[in-house]
């Protein structure tokens, strides 16, 4: 159902009326089929189909003149962008994480930003609990052996790991997705804490044995440690030098969130001396990850590529969610999930 208009002091910039023609579109990466025929109905959509996301000439060349952007973690959306693109008036990201845009930019042109929240929890806990099962048990190192020739014989030392059941999760981070994983490893049989800077126990239903507990605790305590915060000026670096220092040499990091909450380079040191056991990365500081990367070269490290919601029914899920957004956006209305409320004067 359509949400009526909350228009604040100023209001959204620039929406379209109907009878004004189609509003044009810029679309940084195919989606899938029923999204963007439904945005068709509406709009005239210009989608980038190169290999690789739009280089900034190129997004700054293709929103030139379109009112709506929907925008990947991929594209740097910023004031700049928007100064030599006027006309745009929402801004819709096609993910949970924003840390692409440049939000008080966006509220100080009064354009509201939209994200996917809720659609991709699953997944992408989905995805962290396959890094924490791929490290704990050196799936991919296995794998590697197998096909190296490296499989001799059943041998009782052969590639040994961390057995889950009875050791401790640390979830950095108690939003939906870190949640969404502690009951993941509840159900494995592990013990869990958490760690939120807003979050109270207990974390909700069918959580309540999970304990929160300090910062350092966290990292002193667990076997595994997953990262759930969301990259902001405060996160970057959360996990560096200190907090690696701080795990047992058996634990193991796994970071599906954003590649700059870790220091990569304070990872790289701690994989290098054997501080830590070992790392699963679905996100690295720069992505696509080098392939010279230092990290490529740890057995004990599984780099993903940024798959954490890469399942066909959520990637369809947040299509649709982005193209809410955007229509709403296009028609003044307010965003159903929008991650700058204040553009319309009331904070929701
Ligand atoms: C998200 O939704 O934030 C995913 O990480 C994709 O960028």
């Amino acid at each position: 159902m359509a949400t009526p208009a909350v228009p604040g002091p100023a209001g959204p910039r620039g929406a379209v009326g109907p009878g004004e023609g189609l509003p044009a579109v810029f679309v940084t990466r195919p989606i899938p089929d029923a999204a963007r025929a439904r945005l068709e109905r509406s709009a005239q959509v210009d989608v980038f189909d190169g290999a690789d996301a739009p280089t900034p000439a190129e997004l700054v060349s293709r929103c030139r003149g379109v009112v709506g952007l929907l925008a990947s973690s991929a594209d740097r959306v910023d004031g700049a962008l928007l100064d030599a693109c006027p006309r745009i008036t929402v801004v819709s990201n096609l993910a949970v994480g924003y840390d692409n845009v440049d939000v008080p930019a966006m509220t100080r042109r009064n354009v509201p930003v939209g994200n996917t929240p809720g659609v991709l929890t699953d997944a992408t806990a989905d995805l962290a609990f396959a890094l924490v099962l791929a490290t704990a048990r050196r799936v991919v190192e296995a794998r590697d052996a197998v096909l190296a020739g490296r499989w001799k014989s059943w041998d009782p030392g052969f590639m040994l790991g961390m057995e889950l059941s009875g050791s401790t999760l640390g979830i950095l981070g108690a939003g939906r997705i870190g949640r969404a994983v502690a009951r993941r490893a509840l159900g494995f049989g592990m013990r869990v804490v958490a760690w939120s800077r807003s979050a109270r126990a207990p974390l909700g239903p069918g959580l309540e044995a999970v304990e929160l507990v300090e910062f350092d605790g966290l990292f002193e305590t667990s076997d595994v440690v997953s990262v759930h915060v969301a990259l902001a000026p405060s996160t970057v670096h959360l996990v560096g030098v200190r907090e690696l220092a701080l795990m047992k040499r058996s634990a193991i990091l796994v970071n599906t969130a954003r590649g700059a909450v870790v220091d990569q380079a304070a990872l790289v040191e701690a994989l290098r001396t054997g501080s830590i056991g070992g790392a699963g990365l679905d996100v690295t500081e720069v992505e696509p990850i080098p392939l010279g990367d230092p990290l490529l070269s740890f057995a004990n490290c599984v780099v993903l590529p940024h798959i954490g919601s890469a399942t066909t029914v959520t990637r369809v899920a947040m299509a649709e969610l982005a193209v809410d957004n955007l229509l709403a956006g296009l028609r003044g209305e307010v965003l159903p999930a929008c991650v700058n409320p204040e553009v319309y004067g009331t904070a929701r």
